[in-house]
């Protein structure tokens, strides 16, 4: 019987495959982009064969030498990937056999494309960990410059968005830096996971050749092998880690976004993000839009999309592998590219960032932001705190009435409160005092935050 078409599977079919069917079922235009880590891992499965004697020397050569030509091709964008051969396994494979003859279908003994794509996912992932770290690098370097450059400026600490205390902006930059520490730390552990080869699992119960595992896995900077052919071929824990990581960065970010948006407004004037950041309106000539902020805060949204995709994928298939499975690449893939993304544009932004330090210390200013400090005086002069945080609740009520600030008030005005206060008390009510005196690991005093700079330099270098 003639075969029905050139899939590399079309031996027991008796008519083609439907064209819709065909166009529905093939990873060809979005797996295409592991064409690297699949040739990678070809050529490191045919050493391993020739090693262990299933190929020949000159067979494994001749099909190295065929896959760097490939390789070569889809560099030059000389390749023409074609739907009818599904995804960018049976593609790669069969320009090989086209190139080399009967040799290349010698490529895939002893393997499948389920141990195949799952190893491709796995090299692709790990190379774009490293370059997400990269960037995270970067990024925080640029807020450690930041927080270098602004240990001293005083700005007004906020909760509730309501002024609180007065912090150093500085100190405020080192809170983000702590954040993507924490973010790069669950990447080198998400890494250790995805490091671990799938390669020999074959379908879903390993092979009869006398394969070499070790030898593939050194071979491809592998850390260790998978140990359960079944659990190697068909789960995607991996994957959804690092889109848990890659939403939980996310998540960071988008806070960071929100308060550039609101720094960068008229009403706040915090911050000028830099004209190459932002946008203009076509209708209102006054307006520069922090759209860079904003698509950051926006996407985190479809980066949770992702992570649920992934869960939902994951959770109702019953080993081994399933087709399910190739619904993982296209939101693995569009978290990679956005969460890149989203790290360069921060990373390039950091330095650009222009602090308009007088607006800040007028902001810190209002609000009565050295309420506490008041009160943290009347403790050390022997008031016990409740009495002490009702006599600045009523001086406070006394500015609001009067328009001053606790520290425009005369000494004599605020003695009617209470005859504890003396003329040391403009010390405390001063926002320098107020900063200056929360001397403490993690508090915002600019000698701390110079402290935990020096600090976080080198836990970057290492
Ligand atoms: N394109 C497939 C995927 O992404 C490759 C594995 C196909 N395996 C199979 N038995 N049909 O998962």
């Amino acid at each position: 019987m003639s075969k029905q078409s050139d899939k590399p599977w079309s031996g027991r079919f008796t008519e083609p495959t439907d064209a819709f069917v065909e166009a529905f079922t093939a990873s060809v235009s979005f797996d295409q982009r592991m064409y690297k880590h699949d040739i990678m891992g070809s050529i490191a499965h045919a050493s391993m064969l020739a090693k262990v004697g299933v190929l020949t020397k000159e067979e494994c050569q001749t099909i190295i030498d065929g896959l760097e030509d490939i390789q070569r091709d889809i560099e030059q964008d000389n390749f023409a990937w074609s739907t009818e051969l599904e995804d960018v396994h049976m593609n790669i494979e069969a320009r090989l056999t086209d190139r080399i003859g009967d040799v290349g279908k010698k490529l895939h003994t002893g393997r499948s494309r389920n141990d195949q794509v799952a190893t491709d996912i796995r090299l692709y992932l790990r190379e774009q960990i490293d370059l997400i770290q990269a960037e995270l690098i970067r990024l925080q370097q640029g807020l450690l410059q930041l927080a270098e450059q602004e240990a001293d400026t005083i700005m007004p600490g906020f909760t509730h968005l309501q002024t609180a205390q007065p912090v150093t902006l500085g100190h405020h930059m080192l809170a983000w830096f702590e954040m993507l520490l924490r973010d790069s730390a669950r990447l080198i552990d998400c890494r250790k996971r995805v490091n671990i080869m799938p390669l020999g699992a074959a379908a879903l119960a390993g092979t009869t050749y006398p394969i070499d595992r070790e030898f593939t896995a050194k071979e491809l900077g592998f850390d260790g092998v998978c140990e359960n052919s079944l659990d190697a071929v068909s789960d995607r824990d991996f994957a959804i880690e690092f889109t848990s990581a890659a939403a939980v960065i996310m998540m960071h970010l988008s806070r960071f976004s929100e308060e550039l948006i609101l720094w960068s407004s008229a009403q706040f004037n915090f911050v000028d993000l830099g004209d190459r950041f932002c946008t203009g309106s076509s209708i209102m000539p006054q307006k520069k839009n922090p759209d860079v902020p904003e698509l950051v805060r926006g996407k985190t949204g479809r980066i949770y999309g992702h992570l649920i995709s992934l869960l939902t994928i994951m959770k109702g298939q019953p080993l081994a592998y399933n087709k399910d499975n190739q619904e993982d690449k296209e939101p693995l893939f569009d978290t990679i590219d956005n969460l890149r993304g989203c790290l360069r544009l921060y990373a390039d932004m950091m330095p650009q960032i222009i602090v308009n330090r007088d607006a800040m210390y007028k902001a810190a200013k209002s609000g009565f932001s050295t309420a506490t400090d008041l009160a943290d005086y009347l403790v050390r002069k022997g008031v016990p705190f409740r009495d002490a945080h009702e006599i600045v609740g009523k001086s406070v009520k006394h500015g609001i009435d009067t328009g001053k600030d606790l520290s425009e008030m005369s000494l004599d005005e605020l003695q009617l409160f209470s005859d504890h206060i003396e003329q040391d008390v403009f010390e405390v009510l001063t926002l320098e005092g107020s900063v200056a005196a929360r001397n403490h690991i993690g508090g915002t005093a600019p000698e701390q935050v110079r402290a935990a700079i020096v600090k976080a330099k080198k836990l970057l270098i290492n």
